[in-house]
């Protein structure tokens, strides 16, 4: 597809994990890199838009031309910043591999090892993305899906839970999409689906801009 033209557009970008702290020392995480996320940061800045970047903790500088970045730890955090820097923002890429749980207690001390095993009671994070949709105005959505399996259905089973308007899936167990460079990615939205073949991440964020682009244009032609 053709470089997309995002000139005039805000977008937000979340990217990376998020880290869920258990003790001063210890934490529950994921294996993102941020990758995906950043390159789609860098490609959006490239084609004119003005981009806020959410990040969990990462260890990669701001793509250039991107206006402002926001570092956060938890879900909870990151929570925060999406939803307070979302309210300006025209499409939202939730990039981010958000935890879904959360160590219910924080301990101020370190954990002492004790016999036997240990039991750890988990809290339910906030959907991020969940949230977004039900701001009003309400801005483009898309969503991020890693799936290990039945990638479609579980694509389309979170387009309408979260209430996006796209899904981004690729499939982390063909060496592929998590602490990768390369990934390929298909993407679904009501009505429609369209397969972008393994690339490196920043050819693939610029042709998934290019079909977000297109498909907020239709959606707001409807
Ligand atoms: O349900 P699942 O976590 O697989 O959905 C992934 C998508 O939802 C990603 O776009 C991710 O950034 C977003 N998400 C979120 N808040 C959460 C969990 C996931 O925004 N608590």
């Amino acid at each position: 597809p053709a470089a997309p033209d995002l000139r005039g557009l805000r977008v937000l970008v979340s990217a990376g994990p998020t880290l869920e702290d258990l003790d001063p020392v210890r934490y529950l995480g994921n294996r993102s890199s941020g990758r995906m996320g950043f390159a789609i940061a860098a490609a959006a800045a490239q084609a004119g838009a003005t981009v806020t970047l959410v990040a969990g903790p990462v260890s990669l500088p701001t793509p250039p031309g991107v206006a402002q970045r926001v570092d956060v730890r938890s879900a909870r955090q990151m929570h925060a910043a999406m939803l307070d820097a979302a309210r300006a923002a025209d499409i939202v890429i939730a990039a981010a591999a958000v935890a879904d749980y959360r160590p219910a207690q924080v301990s101020t001390h370190k954990l002492k090892k004790h016999g036997g095993a240990m039991i750890l009671e988990l809290a339910e994070n906030p959907d991020i993305l969940a949230a977004l949709a039900a701001l009003q105005p309400k801005p483009f959505l898309v969503g991020f899906a890693a799936e290990t399996e039945q990638l479609e259905a579980h694509a389309r089973a979170k387009l309408e839970r979260k209430g996006a308007d796209m899904i981004a899936a690729n499939r982390v167990d063909a060496g592929l999409g998590i602490e990768t460079a390369d990934n390929a990615i298909s993407v679904f939205w009501h009505g429609g689906q369209h397969e972008l073949a393994r690339a490196d991440k920043t050819t693939l964020a610029r042709e998934l801009l290019a079909l977000i682009a297109t498909r907020r244009a239709a959606v707001r032609a409807a």
